[in-house]
């Protein structure tokens, strides 16, 4: 790992070893969306200049493009259906799909998860981060136990240290979900590594990697910046 030493590194990681974009956007079961309109969506999110109402529906829109690319292998099964003409053999999902959004900022992606799967339960687990150590605090959870998923995703829009991602898989881990996925718009290359190597076989679905830091050139506080405590 490199060393980064510009100032403008975000500065709780300021000092601490990081690995380089380019060490980190092939990793195993990592995918990086290339779709231009994500790319569109996520540079007005950027902006500093993007006020909350169009932030907080940028993310939900965002959030409704990355569950249509992480959910593109998805199991089906044979459904039996009629239509206004014949009877036909559909396909319908097989088994349930879960999103666990990591409040607060996890909570717009997750609206936007569920225009595409309206069925889906949802799970919420509050996470927040002690300003010095960086360590993520769990302080809400509805997690259920009773599961009979397809899929899981965690949903949260920045990954950072890694820290708050990992914690949560963590705890739905313990919770006994199965076939985890994660799901977020921007990771910065130590968060990623760092989740690679806490969940080898974790699928992890992100919008973009950014060049270094707690995020850079990232977006600035993503829960702020959706409900407008600036
Ligand atoms: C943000 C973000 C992630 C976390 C990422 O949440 O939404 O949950 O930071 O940082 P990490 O990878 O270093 O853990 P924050 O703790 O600011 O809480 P919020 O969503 O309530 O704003
Ligand atoms: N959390 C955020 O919301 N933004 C960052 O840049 C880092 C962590």
């Amino acid at each position: 790992m490199a060393h980064q030493t510009s100032p403008s590194a975000g500065l709780p990681m300021r000092g601490v070893a990081q690995p380089s974009r380019e060490e980190v956007i092939d990793l195993p079961g990592v995918y990086i969306s290339r779709h231009p309109v994500i790319m569109h969506k996520l540079t007005a999110l950027r902006d500093r200049h993007t006020p909350p109402p169009e932030f907080y529906r940028l993310v939900r829109e965002l959030g409704t493009l990355l569950a249509y690319e992480a959910t593109a292998d998805l199991e089906l099964v044979p459904a039996h259906i009629e239509t206004p003409l014949e009877p036909m053999e559909g396909a319908r999902l097989a088994g349930g799909v879960g999103i666990v959004p990591i409040l607060r900022a996890g909570l717009g992606l997750a609206e936007g998860f569920r225009h595409v799967l309206p069925d889906a339960q949802i799970w919420h687990l509050g996470l927040r981060r002690d300003e010095h150590t960086l360590e993520p605090i769990e302080y809400y959870n509805q997690l259920a136990r009773a599961v009979n998923l397809q899929v899981c995703f965690s949903v949260d829009p920045m990954l950072a240290t890694g820290g708050s991602a990992i914690d949560a898989l963590h705890t739905l881990t313990r919770y006994g979900v199965p076939h985890l996925r994660y799901v977020g718009l921007i990771a910065a290359p130590y968060g990623l590594l760092k989740l690679r190597e806490a969940f080898p076989d974790v699928p992890i679905f992100v919008g973009a990697v950014d060049d270094r830091g707690y995020i850079c050139p990232g977006l600035g506080d993503a829960g702020d910046r959706q409900f407008g405590t600036l």
